[in-house]
């Protein structure tokens, strides 16, 4: 009897011990055979780089207009207007088409003629300190005034374009900016701008007078002040990456509708683990803003190409910089510019890492095109085992679709906020 009371406590003990067991360690192996579940530090992760952590469209303290509606419309028309060109043919739109995530399909952008680098996209764009590939402007506005003057784009001069203002938007113009005086082909050189590459537009612009130069430098900046405020309307949706993250956050991880693949999930995973993408390509724009030369590949048709390295000087000494006369900061609001890391052999062929949101959607990549596909920048990153910053050497065959599946979830439809206000 005693035995059998000494077993069954026994027993029962067993049984609990047992339990106790399986409670402690059943609930842990079923889950961390689900692949949604994430620890606490991947869950800040997937939520650093959720598009809700994107927060409101940063002030532009160098422009004024640029969260003036009126100031965005007519940007609006500026972008897509084929008379500020040489051949009346190219606009903004031209190398950012709507229809392609505001990039064009080409390696090389061609405007006027082939230029040496890669269109970027635009959505989003206005979260960055930095534009163009190597940084060479620090506010949208003076970004918009370079493919103007620039041979291989636009082609036409600062002059010119002041000129079709007057004659063409000269009511919109001033009811936003104020009076422009008369600006005569006879007096105002059209070819006039303070030209490196042309001495004869050079030669017509010093011989106008400080205040016509003045003048036209007005308008022109207006006119990039106009576009930013447009192009910074530009913003992404969220992707099916942005609703799988909240789900993870809102542990709703057993719907059966889970917004990403199992091949989805494991990219992911390799994304911010094992491949260490997020070193660089981080937060909600999946972008630290800094530039890295990742030792790529030359374009045969590009030449060679300094990037960021150059780029510092550029930025440094641009009449259109936050501490330039045609800013509206104060120099206090210009801490990018005068913080600026100045350090250019660090900066030797280095550029802007790009966004990832909407990358499948835009072929080719990288700066120069280098790359036909997504799956030819995996195996580079692949073949880069060297490189201490890259070192992806191990990842195999199925990691890599695992990683394009999950590029793949990083798209979504691309709008201007601006068409809601029109
Ligand atoms: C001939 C094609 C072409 C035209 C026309 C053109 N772009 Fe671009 N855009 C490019 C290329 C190429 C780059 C990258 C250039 C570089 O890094 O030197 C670029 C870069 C940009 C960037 C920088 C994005 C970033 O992430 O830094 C913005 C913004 C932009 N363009 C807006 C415009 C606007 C606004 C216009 C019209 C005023 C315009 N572009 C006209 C081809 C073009
Ligand atoms: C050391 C920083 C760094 C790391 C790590 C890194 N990238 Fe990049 N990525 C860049 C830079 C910089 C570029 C643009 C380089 C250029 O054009 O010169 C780029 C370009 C790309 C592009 C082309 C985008 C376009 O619009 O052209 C893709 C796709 C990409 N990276 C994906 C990844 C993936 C996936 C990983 C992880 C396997 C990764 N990157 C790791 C910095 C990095």
């Amino acid at each position: 009897m005693r035995n059998n009371y000494i077993r069954a406590i026994g027993f029962a003990v067993a049984i609990s011990l047992l339990l106790l067991i399986a409670n402690m360690t059943v609930p842990k192996t079923v889950l961390s055979m689900d692949q949604h579940t994430w620890s606490d530090q991947e869950k800040a992760i997937l939520g650093s780089l959720w598009i809700g952590s994107l927060g409101s469209l940063p002030v532009d303290p160098s422009n004024k207009y640029s969260d003036n509606p009126k100031a965005a419309a007519f940007g609006r028309k500026l972008f897509f207007e084929d008379h500020f060109s040489g051949n009346m043919k190219v606009s903004c739109a031209t190398c950012h088409r709507e229809d392609y995530s505001f990039t064009d399909n080409l390696p090389l952008s061609h405007g006027m003629d082939t230029t040496p680098r890669r269109s970027m996209p635009l959505a989003g764009v206005a979260y960055n300190s930095w534009f163009f590939w190597d940084g060479r402007t620090d506010s949208l506005w003076s970004q918009a005034l370079g493919p103007i003057e620039s041979k291989l784009e636009h082609g036409i001069s600062r002059t010119m374009s002041a000129y079709i203002i007057s004659k063409y938007y000269r009511e919109e113009y001033e009811s936003l900016f104020g009076p422009i005086p008369e600006i005569t082909e006879d007096k105002w050189p059209q070819e006039a701008r303070p030209a490196q590459d042309d001495p004869n537009a050079l030669k017509a612009w010093v011989l106008m007078t400080p205040e016509q130069r003045d003048a036209v430098n007005r308008i022109y900046v207006n006119m990039g002040k106009s576009i930013a405020a447009f192009v910074r309307t530009i913003v992404p949706q969220p992707s099916p990456f942005d609703h799988y993250v909240e789900q993870v956050q809102a542990a709703d991880t057993t719907n059966p509708r889970m917004a990403l693949t199992n091949d989805e999930v494991a990219g992911l995973r390799l994304f911010i683990g094992k491949a260490k993408c997020t070193n660089c390509h981080n937060g909600p724009m999946f972008t630290n803003s800094d530039f890295h030369n990742l030792g790529l590949p030359q374009n045969k048709k590009a030449a060679s190409d300094e990037g960021r390295s150059t780029a510092i000087t550029q930025v440094l000494s641009s009449e259109f910089n936050c501490l330039g006369k045609y800013s509206d900061a104060h120099p206090n609001e210009c801490p990018e510019l005068r913080f600026i890391d100045t350090s250019d052999k660090k900066y030797v062929g280095a550029f802007k890492t790009p966004t990832l949101r909407g990358v499948t959607d835009r072929p080719p990549y990288m700066h120069a095109g280098q790359f036909a596909t997504v799956r030819e920048v995996l195996e580079f990153y692949r073949s880069q085992a060297q490189n201490p910053e890259l070192g992806h050497g191990d990842l195999t065959d199925k990691e890599l679709n695992q990683l394009e599946a999950f590029l793949h979830t990083l798209s979504s439809p691309v709008t201007s906020l601006q068409a809601e206000v029109k």
